[in-house]
């Protein structure tokens, strides 16, 4: 939304849509053809880092037209008011400032005229100086044994964000600790990783920004439980239990001793805090040096988006690009498929990052958006794709877009290994692009009888034009996953500002966990029931067939 109009009201908006209609029929393999520099055009590099945008269905004039769009939307004024503290989460009346957590000591960033650096600073310290005592042994279990092994407990950015970075970073471990994800309120969860602790050697993080949601509390409590029962008792507690939170008293309230607190602030968003002392977990693994690196590559990526032209800014140019689909071609999801098993969870973060941002049809201001916004977001990781979705992808009717994201170099031992992977990588975005004609089809099966051929080229035939951007790390350490992360959690706010949306709240998952409060003590009880039909049936149904194993 501009200043002064819907954005979908505006002149550029409209040239958009007829730009679309004039070159929707273009094919990117004649783009090639006749854009032989097409790649040195379309492509960006930072510290390591390369982006090649030349795979997409758009020309100059359409990345013009979208630079327009995005001046339109005063994106440049957005991006300034985000870095500068401004309380752009208009209805949660916040800042937003992440980036806040990963700048230098000496930077001065004022909220209700109070500068936030030096908070961030001795929050980040006290988490970092925790960790170091973890990995040195300094801070040992009540019976004095070194804690090896650390239970997150958190859901949504509580969890997927600490676990994905600390899985993309497993050649940095230190490997005497081992790290463990609790999220889900399926106790099976919990108790798969209870089954492989000695709660001795133990240490349990409740990583939670409101210390309200249930799930988490719900967790926190039957591990507090667990604990208790293997022959420790309340003054243990404080040696094998911490919380992050913004909430200070119902952590304490929950039992957690103060000194054990780590605080985060209300103007970062659970799917941005990563970065935050809800990484906790992440630096007890990597240790200080390599999380202050990781830091330093969100900082990296944050200046070449506070800094860079448009037309060469990587996040600005992934978010028009993804927007040119998502509204301009209708696409309805963006798949994120990371050529690197330690990437593996990177698609499940980038959903709520991006789904939970964007996921929205009320503009910023309330007014409703009748456009299409964020797109579905998926993925998988490489070569695992191929043999799961990429027959969809090559062959299906739909337009779907991709992100390939490929270290060049890997931790592994069997290099051997890594270059068939990066040579997959490369392929598919080739074949998907390129495709393959009737005519070509034909030709591969020339040695078949006519009757043989009519049956199977058109089974042969790839329509390509399947638009996809390739990412290519030198490696995954901590400061390129660092630039990575950053670089999605500014796509997201590009597309969030030129769509009108307020990308940093999240009035969409509460409505569900209000229904389940009253429906939970519905399946126990005899009550009658006033729900629709299908979910009266459901919970009698339920009611009918459920056996309580544990009262057994
Ligand atoms: O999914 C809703 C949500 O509020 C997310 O935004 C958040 O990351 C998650 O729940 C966990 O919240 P908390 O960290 O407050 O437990």
């Amino acid at each position: 939304m501009t200043s002064t109009r819907p954005i979908n009201q505006t002149a550029i908006w409209a040239q958009l849509h007829q730009h679309q209609r004039c070159t929707r029929f273009l094919h990117m393999r004649d783009l090639f053809a006749q854009e032989p520099d097409r790649f040195e055009c379309m492509h960006e590099k930072l510290n390591g880092l390369l982006l090649d945008y030349s795979k997409n269905r758009i020309t100059e004039h359409t990345l013009s037209l979208l630079i327009k769009l995005a001046e339109t939307a005063e994106l440049s004024d957005w991006i300034h008011k985000m870095r500068d503290g401004e309380k752009i989460n208009v209805s949660e009346k916040r800042a937003v400032l992440h980036t806040a957590l990963r700048q230098p000591a000496t930077a001065k960033i004022y909220v209700d005229g109070h500068n936030i650096i030096p908070d961030v600073q001795r929050e980040l310290i006290h988490a970092l100086d925790f960790a170091e005592s973890i990995r040195s042994g300094q801070h040992r279990g009540s019976r004095g044994d070194r804690i090896t092994n650390i239970v997150n407990i958190g859901i949504g950015g509580s969890h997927l964000g600490p676990q994905m970075v600390t899985l993309a970073l497993k050649p940095f471990h230190d490997p005497n600790i081992h790290i463990h994800y609790v999220a889900n309120v399926d106790s099976n969860n919990l108790h798969e990783v209870l089954a492989q602790i000695n709660p001795a050697h133990t240490l349990f993080i409740i990583a939670s920004k409101s210390f309200t949601t249930p799930e988490t509390l719900l967790n926190a409590k039957t591990a507090r439980q667990w604990f208790l029962q293997q022959g420790f008792d309340e003054h243990d507690i404080a040696h094998h239990f911490v919380a992050i939170s913004s909430a200070t008293k119902k952590a304490m309230d929950f039992g957690i001793a103060k000194e054990n607190i780590f605080a985060m602030f209300d103007w970062v968003g659970g799917r941005y805090s990563v970065w935050s002392a809800i990484g906790l977990s992440v630096m007890c693994a990597i240790g200080r040096q390599h999380f202050l690196d990781f830091l330093e590559g969100g900082h990296a990526m944050d200046q070449h988006f506070f800094e860079a032209p448009f037309r060469h800014n990587i996040p600005v140019l992934l978010g028009l690009i993804g927007l040119w689909y998502s509204t301009f071609y209708a696409t309805t999801s963006h798949a994120i498929i990371p050529y690197d098993y330690g990437l593996r969870r990177l698609p499940a973060h980038l959903q709520q990052l991006d789904m939970e941002s964007n996921g929205k049809q009320a503009g910023r201001y309330g007014e409703h958006l009748d456009f299409d916004t964020g797109p579905v977001i998926w993925g998988e990781e490489g070569v695992n794709c191929q043999h799961a979705f990429f027959q969809l992808l090559h062959q299906g009717p739909r337009l779907i877009s991709s992100d390939f994201i490929v270290p060049i170099n890997s931790f592994s031992s069997f290099d051997k290994q890594h270059q068939v992977l990066v040579a997959n990588a490369l392929a598919q975005t080739e074949a998907l692009m390129q495709g393959k004609t009737l005519a070509e089809a034909y030709a591969e099966l020339a040695h078949l009888d006519n009757e043989q051929c009519d049956m199977l080229a058109p089974q042969k035939v790839f329509p390509g034009n399947q638009p996809s951007n390739t990412l290519l790390l030198d490696e995954i350490n901590p400061f390129t996953l660092g630039m990575l992360l950053a670089m999605y959690e500014h796509k997201v706010f590009v597309q969030g500002i030129i769509w009108g949306i307020n990308s940093f709240d999240q009035w969409g998952v509460e409505y569900g966990k209000i229904l389940a409060k009253r429906i939970e003590p519905q399946l126990q009880n005899q009550e009658p029931l006033n729900h629709d039909a299908s979910t009266n049936g459901l919970i009698n149904y339920f009611r009918k067939h459920h056996h309580d194993t544990t009262s057994a």
